[in-house]
């Protein structure tokens, strides 16, 4: 199955269950997904990880543990996350920026692999931790993405350009330290492989400059198709990635470790966010269809103009074009515009396809509003992986 579509008898179901609006995640996509990004290259050395960021529950980490990938981590909450998964110090990549001498320390105690972000990064990490082995993420100048805002190689403030390298072995000898992995991740949704292979191939090129490196992570970024594009062809990417990687190490008689990270490719497709039809309204020769599901919960539509392909669950025949909003005092809280989808009433659900990438992740209770529940179906059973944030929750600030 490519994604969730939950039929709306079950959406019904659930609801009734646990309430509205509520995250869905099915067992077997998920395990589905890690297994193309486990089998993606037929090499030793290669050690995926999963981008926790896109989501971190630990139900869902659990079963990608299960399925052997490893993860990667952007801060210290990230990491107690995994590490309550199960996921051990050696299994977690640690890759962020613009740390604190705090975090510095949480991670060198606590990852595996620490990526610095920047030269300065890498001469203040090797005051506080002399001789110790480091990796660096290079910016390779060129990016990729569905959004300005997740493009990530180029003009952006992630890892070091190639031209910026030159006082690298310098910080490196004064601290004792080793430099034995490069990374690079060039932005978030590409179904083009062409600049992550290009983006590979220079990190190949520039890791022939440093003789420790042995590892290296070419980041995350695979997507997946939200509004019926083609897939990306996971088979041919790993067949060239896996020739590219070939003929490099060929040339420069040297072996790595290879790494990738993806996030939203695992855990997106198994996910749909079901919520309620609250109001029903027209103005100004605008029909808006008013739900629970405000930014709050799904922020995408709103930060990136991502469109999620909505489901009405509704037994009207007709069809009508909807502003479909949310619930929060912002005039922006709008999850598309112009769908078109069956007559709703008051009451009918609504199920927003892919929701499982950087949909919960995202959520916040803006507005007083609360984060919804997180279900996990496996083999036709439904279970509760996260509790409805409650009132509560919202005023035990000390
Ligand atoms: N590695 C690094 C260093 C990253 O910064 C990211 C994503 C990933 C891996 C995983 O990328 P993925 O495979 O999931 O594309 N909130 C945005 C996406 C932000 C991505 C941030 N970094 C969205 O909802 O589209």
């Amino acid at each position: 199955m490519d994604n969730l579509i939950l039929k709306k008898a079950q959406a019904e179901e659930l609801i009734r269950k646990y309430g509205s609006p509520l995250y869905v995640y099915e067992e077997t996509i998920l395990r589905e997904r890690c297994r193309e990004v486990r089998d993606l290259l037929p090499l030793k050395e290669y050690h995926p990880q999963y981008s926790a960021k896109a989501n971190s529950n630990t139900e869902l980490l659990k079963v990608i543990r299960e399925e052997g990938l490893n993860v990667d981590a952007m801060s210290p909450g990230e990491i107690v996350q995994e590490m309550a998964a199960g996921y051990e110090k050696e299994q977690i990549m640690y890759c962020s920026g613009n740390m604190s001498e705090a975090e510095m320390r949480y991670v060198h105690d606590h990852a595996g692999l620490v990526i610095l972000d920047s030269l300065s990064q890498l001469d203040r990490y090797g005051i506080l931790f002399p001789g110790s082995e480091v990796g660096l993420r290079i910016n390779p100048g060129i990016g990729a993405g569905h959004d300005a805002k997740v493009i990530t190689g180029g003009k952006t403030k992630f890892g070091v350009l190639r031209e910026d390298l030159k006082d690298t072995d310098q910080i490196l000898n004064k601290h004792s330290m080793k430099l034995i992995a490069l990374h690079e991740h060039v932005g978030s949704l590409f179904l083009d492989d062409t600049v992550f292979l290009k983006a590979a191939e220079i990190l190949m090129e520039t890791a022939e400059q440093f003789r420790d490196v042995r590892i290296l992570d070419f980041g995350g970024g695979l997507g997946v198709p939200y509004q019926g594009e083609e897939r990306l062809d996971l088979k041919e990417l790993g067949r060239k990635l896996t020739e590219l990687i070939g003929s490099m190490e060929k040339k420069s008689g040297r072996n790595y470790q290879i790494r990738i990270e993806p996030g939203r490719y695992l855990s997106a497709e198994c996910s749909m966010l079901i919520g309620t039809v609250t109001d029903l309204k027209d103005s100004q020769g605008v029909k808006y269809l008013g739900t629970d599901i405000g930014f709050n919960v799904l922020l995408r539509p709103v930060l990136y103009h991502a469109h999620h392909r909505i489901h009405g669950y509704s037994d009207d025949g007709r069809e009508q074009i909807y502003t479909v909003c949310g619930n929060l005092c912002e005039s922006g809280d709008i999850l598309a515009e112009n769908e078109k989808m069956p007559c709703m009433r008051i009451g009918d659900l609504i199920g927003i396809e892919n929701a499982g990438a950087y949909g919960y992740s995202m959520s916040s209770d803006y507005n007083g509003r609360l984060r919804p529940a997180e279900v996990l179906l496996s083999a036709g059973k439904d279970r509760l992986i996260r509790r409805r944030e409650s009132l509560e929750d919202l005023v035990h600030q000390i």
